[in-house]
C-alpha cells in the first residue's frame, strides 16, 4: 500500500484523486493545494505548487511514497527532477522532457528534426523582423509566445493590423513576460481539432481514448479562448484509420525522437492535433493531462491508475494491458460569469441532489463553513453514457442543480 500526494488543485486533479482513491493499492491520499471537493477524498495542504522544499518536508512528514505531479508549471520548473534527486518516486516528466510543452520553439524544432507533421513556422526574437515578415504573409496567421502563458499565448490574426497588435502585445508590452521574448509565426491550419493523450514510460506508449475540447467561452465557438469549457471522449471523428495514421506518423516518431535525443519522457504526452485535408498535424504537445479532457477520459479507465503510474516510472508499460470502457465520457465546465477575463470570487454555492454524475471541483473553497467560488472554472460536471447523446443528456439534465451568482456554462458541448 502506498501513500500518494497529487500536486495541483483543479478539476483535473480532482479526477486524478478520485481515480487514485479507488485504487486498491493507495492507502492515504494527499493533495497540494487541492480544493474543497478534493478535500472530501484527500488530505489537502495549502502549499504553493512551487514550494518544492515545503512539499518535500510534507512528503517526509506524511510518509508519502509517490508524488503525482499534474500541472505544467511545476513540471517545467523541475519538480520531478527535484524529488527524484531526493529519492522520492514522482510521476511526470523531468524539466528537460517537459520542454515539449514549455518551449514552443523547442517543440517545433523537435518535430522538424523528426519529420513529424506540423504547421510551418518561423521563429523571431526581434519585433521589427517579425513585423517585416508579417507585412507580406498570408492571412489568417497564428502567433505564439515561446513559453508557458496559461494557455493564452496563442493569437490568431485575421490581417496585418491584428498581427502587428499581437506582436506589440507579446514582444513590446510583454503581456506574458519572458514567455513572449521569442515568438513563432505559424501557418493557420484548417480542420477538426482532436486530442489524444498517452501514458509513456520513456520507451513505450499506451493511448487513452481520443477526446475533443471546446476552447471558446461561448456557444457556437464565440468569444475568447479559455482553458476549455467542456470535453467528450472518444471523438466520433477519430476513426481507426486516423488512429493508425496518428500512431505511425506522430506517436511512434515522437517517442523515437525523444529517445534519440537522450530525453526520457515518463508521464503523459498530450497530442493536440488538427485533422487537415493533408493529414493529421500536431498543433502542440503538452507534457501532462489536459483539463477538462481528463474529466471526460479518466472516468472511462478500468485499469487501476496506480498500476499505470508504476509501469510508467518503472519502464514496464508494455507489460500492462490498460483497459477502457467502451462508452462515452462527457464533461461540462461550470464557470464564473467573467471567465476567462475578470472573475469575482467568493459567491456562495448550492448543489442539489445529483445522481449518476460526478461533480469535479475546479475553483471552490470553504469560507466560514460555506462552499464558495474561488476561480474562473468552478466545477466540471461529468457523466458516462453508452454513447455521446446519452452522456450529454445525463449531464445537461442535472447541471442546473448547481447554482451560484453569475454561474455560466456552454450549452453546446458535444455538438460535433
Ligand atoms: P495551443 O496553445 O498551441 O494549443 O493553441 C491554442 C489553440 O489555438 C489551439 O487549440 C487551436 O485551436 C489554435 N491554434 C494553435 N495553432 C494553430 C494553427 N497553426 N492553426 C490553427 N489554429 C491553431
Ligand atoms: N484543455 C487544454 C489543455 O489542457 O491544455
Amino acid at each position: 500500500m502506498s501513500n500518494v500526494l497529487v500536486i495541483g488543485g483543479g478539476g483535473r486533479e480532482h479526477a486524478v484523486c478520485l481515480a487514485l482513491s479507488k485504487s486498491k493499492r493507495v492507502d492515504k491520499l494527499f493533495c497540494v493545494p487541492g480544493n474543497a471537493g478534493i478535500a472530501q477524498i484527500a488530505v489537502v495542504k495549502p502549499l504553493s505548487v512551487f514550494d518544492f522544499d515545503g512539499i518535500y518536508e510534507f512528503v517526509k512528514q506524511n510518509d508519502i511514497d509517490l508524488v503525482f505531479v499534474t500541472p505544467d508549471d511545476p513540471l517545467a520548473k523541475g519538480m520531478v527532477d527535484y524529488l527524484s534527486e531526493r529519492k522520492i518516486r514522482a510521476f511526470g516528466p523531468t524539466s528537460a522532457a517537459a520542454r515539449i510543452e514549455s518551449s514552443k520553439v523547442f517543440s517545433k524544432n523537435f518535430m522538424m528534426r523528426h519529420g513529424i507533421p506540423t504547421a510551418k513556422s518561423v521563429v523571431f526574437d526581434s519585433a521589427d523582423k517579425a513585423i517585416e515578415y508579417l507585412g507580406s504573409a498570408c492571412y489568417p496567421i497564428v502567433l505564439k509566445a515561446d513559453g508557458l502563458a496559461l494557455g493564452k499565448g496563442v493569437l490568431i490574426c485575421a490581417d496585418f493590423d491584428e498581427a502587428k497588435r499581437a506582436v506589440d502585445e507579446l514582444m513590446i508590452d510583454k503581456a506574458f513576460g519572458d514567455a513572449g521574448k521569442t515568438i513563432l509565426v505559424e501557418e493557420f491550419l484548417v480542420g477538426r481539432e482532436v486530442t489524444v493523450m498517452a501514458f509513456c514510460d520513456g520507451e513505450h506508449i499506451s493511448l487513452m481514448p481520443s477526446s475533443q475540447d471546446h476552447k471558446r467561452a461561448f456557444d457556437g465557438d464565440k468569444g475568447l479562448n479559455t482553458g476549455g469549457m467542456g470535453a467528450f471522449a472518444p471523438s466520433p471523428y477519430f476513426t481507426e484509420a486516423h488512429k493508425k495514421e496518428f500512431v505511425e506518423r506522430i506517436a511512434v516518431p515522437t517517442v523515437k525522437g525523444l529517445i534519440s535525443e537522450g530525453i526520457t519522457f515518463k508521464g503523459v504526452i498530450y497530442f493536440g492535433l488538427m485533422m487537415t485535408k493533408d493529414g493529421i498535424k500536431v498543433i502542440e504537445y503538452n507534457s501532462r493531462l489536459g483539463d477538462p479532457e481528463t474529466e471526460a477520459v479518466l472516468p472511462l479507465l478500468k485499469t487501476d491508475l496506480m498500476d499505470i503510474v508504476d509501469a510508467c516510472i518503472d519502464g514496464t508499460l508494455d507489460k500492462l494491458n490498460v483497459e477502457w470502457e467502451n462508452k462515452t465520457g462527457f464533461t461540462v465546465v461550470i464557470a464564473s460569469g467573467g471567465y476567462p477575463e475578470k472573475v469575482v470570487k467568493g459567491y456562495e454555492i448550492t448543489i442539489g441532489e445529483l445522481s449518476g454524475v460526478t461533480l469535479y471541483h475546479a475553483g471552490t473553497a470553504i469560507k466560514d463553513g460555506v462552499l464558495v467560488t474561488s476561480g474562473g472554472r468552478v466545477f466540471e460536471l461529468s457523466g458516462v453514457g453508452s454513447d455521446l447523446e446519452s452522456a450529454k443528456k445525463l449531464v445537461y439534465g442535472q447541471i442546473d442543480k448547481i447554482k451560484f451568482t453569475d454561474c455560466r456554462y456552454r450549452s453546446d458541448i458535444g455538438k460535433v
